[in-house]
């Protein structure tokens, strides 16, 4: 049903205005409303278009939230080398340039001597003054095209020549405009803005807040996390409060700017947002003013800056200047000096994630550093602690990474008391007292398998060739420097079981939707749950049942129904829901499928775990650990008492002669199906063999095509890939 006019008038004004308000609070920084009002707007938008679909344009602000998870990304090409910049730390280096690109000049002009520049007068005409400095953000470089108006490609930098086309991620930012601001100018063509996106401190802080707390690795500084985000594979998943600002030219007319400053105030009118703490001057010592007075604001700024930018304004000088290979000459970074102190290592502290995950946390004597006192730095890991050498006791270097997270560098050792000792860590969880188990290095594991193959190869080659194989040095043997994490296996350890348990009841694993998030806290709160195995016997504990809060008989009928429904999901998804280690869903489903029963697969070896294909070493040994573990040995045993379905029909094998049109086939699903939701058919189709993918690339297969199908069905043309609809599909498909 296509809207009425009026609606589609309303439609378009709640469009404008959002896109205005976005801008007022990115770009201008002056918001006319508050964020409810904005919301009220965005909701009113939402609910028009979902009655009338019709109405939804590519780039409606309510089209943010973006699409679905892919695959990969696919890289293209920068319109001209995304460069890096020269750094330097020093004032002296700082005028090196700065006469070096005066004398640049001076070879093919004459020197203004009159204006006290060093810069020729031929270029005052287009060149209002000589040199533009900004903040340098420590964020994620990004290559914004826009086309017409409307956003059509977001590129990182990648390795300078090519980057990752990160678009539908960047459309979920909202302080990049989907499509640019037309009150003020008319946008070109095609313009290319480069710049930096970054994440505020607050909201870093924040995220690596809820990360801690949820056991997780922290983020070292918001550069990490932003590039991190920025290549998730779900877009929504994009941490939202990511900023940006552009700072360069990429591919644009040749009318659209003479100078850099030129650029900045076009970009800005078109509604990019651009730093405001920029400024245009014309000589070195305005320039040291400017670096110094910002050493002191920077601080006082909501985002890292690790220095200032200086650039040749005017384009054609910076066009005769060019670049290196590696960067313009016309700009160069003074960076500053990360801030440091000294203080005393007290103690080490374990804390228990809620992933089980053992870190290590240093507990300092009180430092002022960059504006507020250290006391805490996580030390990540046991591994670090032994590689930094650190000692309880020890004069340590702290340092700020990205200005925000205090940092344990290294010690002083020249300080150290005879009697310091070594840091331990625990062998057993500080919370269960269920012995650790310790995670190496990866990369050391490699050099394992990769010395095992070299002497194969060598013993096979001897013998063709008659003599004895020569002798191959083994790597180092693992020790304790390689330790990279520590963790509790327990799937009841009380610091993790609710967060475990909720993962276990969650959608795609046991799916018990009566189990959420709130009830799980209620029951644990209550004392009725203290294991996995527990809420299989919930059903003998109504009359505790019925004493909580909002629990009716009708609620409680639907728990322990509930609960009993989800016995027979087998066991792809018991293990899936167990969080052990490295096993996803995935893993889990290959594993179950082939060897049928949770008897086999705790009855196979390390080696038969390994043979499957798409199981690395690393996911075998963590289930083989698990499996074989008190912990997991007890748990097992809980469900299996309780009647849980710990089978899995086994896949058919490739030489099967069941083998389905399915097997190790890539597929894309899109549209809108009739007969089953995308994660049923998704199931379906992978327990026939196949691999069901979110994006359509060279290597899918086929595409099944729902109703009103769109870009996908589109490229899977251009590339010529295989597509059925629906009834074609329902043809194929066994039974
Ligand atoms: S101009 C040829 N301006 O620093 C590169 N870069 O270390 C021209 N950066 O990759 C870049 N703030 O991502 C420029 N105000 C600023 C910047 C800035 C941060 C980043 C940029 C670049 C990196 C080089």
């Amino acid at each position: 049903m296509s809207a009425p006019s009026e609606i589609s008038h309303r439609a378009a004004e709640l469009r404008s205005q959002l896109h205005r308000h976005n801008r007022l609070y990115y770009t201008d920084a002056k918001p006319e409303i508050t964020d409810q009002a904005f919301d009220s707007l965005l909701r009113e938008l939402q609910a028009l278009e979902a009655q009338y679909p019709d109405l939804v344009v590519a780039d409606s602000p309510t089209q943010r939230v973006g699409g679905e998870p892919i695959e990969g990304f696919v890289t293209a090409a920068h319109s001209s080398p995304m460069l890096s910049i020269d750094n330097t730390y020093s004032f002296e280096e700082l005028q090196a340039w700065y006469n070096r690109t005066a004398k640049s000049f001076a070879d093919t002009q004459t020197i203004d001597s009159n204006a006290g520049s060093l810069f020729p007068s031929a270029d005052a005409v287009t060149c209002e003054a000589r040199l533009i400095l900004e903040p340098k953000i420590d964020g994620v470089a990004l290559a914004l095209r826009y086309e017409k108006g409307h956003l059509v490609q977001a590129l990182t930098r990648g390795d300078g020549q090519k980057g990752d086309d990160i678009t539908q991620n960047v459309k979920t930012v909202a302080a990049i405009p989907l499509q640019l601001e037309t009150r003020e100018a008319t946008p070109p063509d095609f313009l290319e803005a480069r710049g930096e996106i970054y994440m505020p401190r607050a909201a870093f802080v924040e995220l690596n807040r809820q990360r801690e707390a949820d056991g997780l690795d922290l983020f070292a500084n918001p550069r990490n996390l932003t590039a991190g985000t920025l290549k998730q594979k779900d877009p929504r998943k994009v941490a939202s409060g990511l900023r940006y600002y552009a700072h360069g030219r990429g591919e644009i007319p040749p009318s659209f700017a003479a100078t850099h400053g030129q650029f900045l105030e076009q970009v800005r009118r078109l509604g990019l947002p651009t730093n405001p703490h920029t400024r245009i001057v014309s000589s070195l010592k305005e320039a040291w003013r400017f670096i110094s007075e910002f050493e002191q604001t920077r601080h006082t700024l909501d985002y890292a800056t690790d220095g200032v930018v200086l650039k040749l304004n005017d384009y054609i000088q910076q066009d005769r200047l060019g670049h290196t290979s590696k960067s313009p000459r016309w700009c160069i970074a003074y960076k500053f000096a990360a801030e440091q102190a000294h203080t005393t290592l007290l103690a080490i502290e374990w804390q228990v994630g809620k992933t089980g995950k053992l870190t290590p946390r240093a507990t300092m004597e009180p430092v002022p550093l960059a504006g507020t006192t250290v006391t805490h730095a996580s030390l990540h890991n046991f591994g670090e602690v032994l590689r930094k050498d650190l000692r309880i006791g020890d004069k340590v270097v702290v340092e700020k990474a990205g200005e925000i997270i205090p940092q344990v560098l290294h010690p002083l050792p020249e300080h150290r008391p005879a009697d310091a000792p070594r840091p331990h860590a625990p062998d057993r969880c500080p919370r269960c007292d269920t012995a650790v188990q310790i995670e190496n290095d990866s990369r050391r594991l490699q050099e394992f398998e990769v010395y095992q193959r070299k002497v194969e190869r060598e013993k096979t080659k001897a013998e063709k060739e008659n003599r004895s194989p020569a002798a191959i040095p083994p790597p180092e043997p693992i020790g304790p420097l390689d330790e990279t994490a520590r963790y509790c296996p327990n799937p009841d350890c009380p610091a993790q079981f609710r967060e475990r348990l909720t993962h276990f009841a969650g959608r795609h694993q046991m799916d018990i939707d009566v189990l959420g998030e709130k009830t799980i806290h209620q029951l644990a709160d209550a004392g009725l749950i203290h294991t996995l195995g527990d809420i299989f016997r919930l059903h003998e504990k109504r009359e505790e049942l019925l004493a909580l809060e909002r629990m009716a008989d009708k609620k409680v009928d639907n728990l322990i129904q509930g609960i009993e429904d989800a016995k027979p999901r087998g066991l792809a998804r018991v293990l899936a829901g167990l969080t052990i280690r490295h096993v996803g869903r995935n893993s889990a489903r290959l594993f179950a499928q082939a060897f049928g029963s949770l008897e086999s697969l705790t009855d196979a070896n390390l080696e038969d775990l390994h043979s499957l294909e798409d199981i690395g070493p690393i996911t075998a040994q963590s289930l083989h650990d698990f499996l074989h573990s008190d912990a997991g040995r007890h748990v097992i045993e809980e469900l299996k008492q309780a009647g849980v379905d710990l089978t899995e029909p086994r896949a058919p094998s490739d030489s099967s002669p069941l083998s389905s049109p399915f097997q190790n086939q890539t597929i894309v699903l899109t549209g809108t199906l009739e007969h089953f939701t995308r994660d049923e058919l998704k199931t379906k189709l992978e327990s026939l063999g196949a691999k069901v993918t979110g994006s359509v690339s060279a290597k899918t297969h086929l595409l099944i095509a729902g109703e009103s199908a769109g870009s996908k069905l589109a490229k899977a043309k251009t590339l010529g890939i295989k597509i059925w609809d629906e009834n074609q599909l329902l043809q194929n498909l066994p039974g």
